[in-house]
């Protein structure tokens, strides 16, 4: 049974409390929930993780590339917080490992600040979701489902 990973970076262990006028008040616990519901329903397993450290982030981008070589992953859902709009390691990392991800944003970034709308994850993403609250993340593993292993290009 092939999985995909859900990985969440900084700040998103606050999901809930943290301006929830922007982000809504469902928690990452909440978020995991309906992601292991989704994948039960679509038949493939998930992991799913938090990380507040870029460096832990690239390892698991590895890993799961690593993964996916295997034939045990699909990809990965990447809400990379902030770090989507500074990280070039995090853009490497996926190109390096060739990892099938689809970039998550529970708001519209591109109805916020100007800092935000560039994303450093979008040219090595296969599709991206943004700013359809927190079901991104269900319409994301979804997407990686009905992708498959051989990739839509
Ligand atoms: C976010 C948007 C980012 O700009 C912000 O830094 C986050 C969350 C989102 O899900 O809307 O931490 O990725």
């Amino acid at each position: 049974m092939p999985s995909v990973l859900v990985l969440n970076g900084p700040n998103l262990n606050l999901l809930g409390t943290r301006r929830p006028e922007v982000y809504g008040t469902t928690t990452l616990a909440d978020v995991e929930r309906s992601c292991r519901a989704t994948a039960a329903e679509l038949g493939i397993g998930v992991d799913f993780a938090q990380s507040n450290h870029e460096g832990e982030l690239v390892e698991r981008i590895h890993a799961e590339g690593a993964r996916v070589r295997r034939g045990e992953s699909l990809g990965a859902v990447v809400n990379a917080g902030a770090y989507t709009h500074t990280s070039v390691a995090l853009h490497d990392a996926i190109e390096g490992v060739d990892l099938p991800v689809i970039e998550v944003h529970i708001s519209n970034v591109h109805r916020r600040e100007a800092f935000r709308h560039h994303s450093y994850l979008s040219p090595v993403a296969v599709g991206i979701i943004v700013g359809l609250g927190v079901q991104g993340y269900d319409l994301a593993i979804r997407a990686l489902h009905a992708r498959g292993p051989g990739g839509w290009v």
